[in-house]
């Protein structure tokens, strides 16, 4: 998304704790079983009495253990919300609103003070070294991850365009048809299970899938030049609802800042402060708007990025065409040049020997700067990326050295700004992850993680199931309170 993302066709496209904490079902039957215990056979004449006893003690316990382990692990999703909203003072049942600022880059929030997202931190939970995203680090895989918890291998949106090489179809930030957008995202998921859900912009929710259809109400459709103001005031007037069955249990809400000015500037430059101090402000109109309604301290707030920035500038360059003595790369074969390169050899080619011919050249010493940048067969790719399951995904991977960009030929082109989709293990590609609510346990750090874990943190603080994704089930339990 970000208009500078649309336009150009190249790949930019407390320890105060009141855990009042317990986790649902199966924490409690465990809990349970570790304190039944079972009388010791006395060695006394009433022997037989206290076998007897005994038996019927552990008859019982297993019953009950039994009676417990079905009703709470068959327990309606509807009780969990329950009680979950018993955790609510002015609102009916929980509501999850998630907030992307695209690439607000971990750190940026040092630049300057951030008042109102300090306000979600010190009572919330916080990923204290930046929220990981997925590979390739750039917009539409990303968001889509964080709704639907899968790779994108897995959820189909392997880059910001690409082409079906089956069909022949291309897609790009404008294909809504639901054949690419593969998994659940959340809002199917919400609707799926009966309740509301409401999409202020996010990549996908324009898609019709399950019972989603992009409600008119409910969806807004993309268009960039909707003030920021507008698109909160937008989601605090769903608050004033008259029936509380009407107000969303999910609420997207997406800003373009501070990733528009990163690629034109960089991540250091004091346009970025600007905008950060700006999107703060908007933190603040929001907060402003439900403390004024009374539910502040009734609605979680998720508020993260995408993904990061880094600078580039004209001496990190690379081109294709200095690899011309040990093999012609030609334009038609590249998908993707930066900073994610993406090349489908014809069918009279290789890809292994293409790949073998590259490294040479870039190893050699004699490509300018080949030492950043190395192919791989996507099988081959390192398996933490996840970056090979889809016919989707090229043959034929780059990895580019973090700030640098591929081109085809030189060019006289000498600019400075920056970009992002680069190898996600880079700390310039991490953002950020603050969560504060009712259902957040508060003032907590937690170790970075991947945004495919969202996906089951919203489900949890819905107290809804959700579908198979690549988040793991426990991740939530580090975050999510829950009263019984
Ligand atoms: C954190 O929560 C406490 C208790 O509700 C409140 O008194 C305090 O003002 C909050 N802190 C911030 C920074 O909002
Ligand atoms: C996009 O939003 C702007 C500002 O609100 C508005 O003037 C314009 O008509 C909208 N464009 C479309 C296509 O709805
Ligand atoms: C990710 O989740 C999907 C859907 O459950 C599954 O098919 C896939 O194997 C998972 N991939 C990884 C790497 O866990
Ligand atoms: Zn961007």
């Amino acid at each position: 998304m970000g208009s500078d993302e649309i336009a150009s066709n190249d790949s930019k496209n407390l320890p105060m704790s009141t855990r009042v904490e317990e986790n649902p079902p199966n924490s409690t039957t465990s809990l349970l079983s570790s304190s039944i215990k079972y009388p010791k056979p006395s060695t006394s004449s009433s022997v037989l009495f206290s076998l007897i006893l005994t038996t019927c003690v552990a008859l019982f316990a297993a019953i009950a253990f039994a009676l417990l382990f079905y009703s709470s692990s068959k327990k309606p999703m509807s009780n969990l919300i329950q009680e979950n909203a018993m955790l609510l003072k002015k609102l009916k049942h929980p509501v999850v609103i998630i907030i992307s600022s695209d690439g607000f880059r971990f750190g940026y929030q040092f630049k300057t003070s951030t008042p109102n997202i300090d306000r979600l931190i010190v009572n919330g939970t916080e990923a204290e070294h930046g929220l990981i995203p997925v590979f390739p680090t750039l917009t539409f895989p990303n968001h889509y991850s964080i709704v639907t918890g899968l790779y994108p291998a897995y959820h189909g949106i392997i880059n910001n365009y690409f082409t079906d090489f089956d069909t022949g179809e291309k897609f790009n930030m404008g294909s809504h048809e639901p054949k690419w957008w593969l998994g659940e995202p959340l809002w199917e998921t919400v609707v799926n299970h009966g309740l509301k859900a409401s999409t202020y912009f996010w990549p996908g929710s324009e898609v019709h899938k399950g019972d989603w259809t992009c409600p008119k109400f409910y969806c807004q459709q993309y268009n960039e030049s909707v003030p920021f103001e507008e698109r909160v005031d937008t989601v605090l007037s769903y608050f004033d609802l008259e029936s509380d069955d009407d107000i969303p249990s999910f609420m997207t809400l997406y800003f373009e800042d501070p990733d528009h000015q990163g690629h034109q500037v960089g991540p250091d430059d004091p346009q970025i402060t600007e905008a950060v101090a700006n999107i703060d402000g908007l933190m603040g109109r929001l907060i402003d708007g439900l403390e004024k309604r009374g539910i502040f301290d009734d609605v979680n707030i998720i508020m993260l990025g995408d993904h990061g920035m880094v600078g580039t500038c004209d001496k990190k360059l690379i081109f294709l065409d200095d690899l011309a003595p040990w093999i012609e790369v030609p334009k038609d074969w590249i998908q993707s040049y930066s900073p994610l390169l993406a090349i489908r050899p014809t069918s009279n080619h290789s890809p292994k020997e293409v790949v073998a011919k590259m490294n040479e050249a870039l190893s050699s010493g004699k490509v300018k700067n080949g030492e950043y940048l190395k192919v791989y067969l996507k099988e081959e790719l390192p398996s933490r990326l996840h970056y090979s399951d889809s016919d989707r995904i090229s043959p034929i991977i780059g990895l580019i050295g973090e700030g640098f960009k591929v081109e085809q030929k030189k060019s006289t082109n000498q600019e400075c700004g920056g970009a992002h989709g680069y190898d996600n293990a880079y700390f310039s590609m991490r953002t950020i992850f603050i969560a504060h609510g009712p259902q957040i346990t508060r003032g907590k750090k937690i170790p970075s993680f991947e945004n495919v874990q969202i996906y089951n943190l919203v489900t949890s603080i819905l107290g809804i199931s959700g579908a198979p994704n690549n988040g793991s089930m426990s991740f939530a339990d580090n975050i999510v309170l829950h009263r019984h």
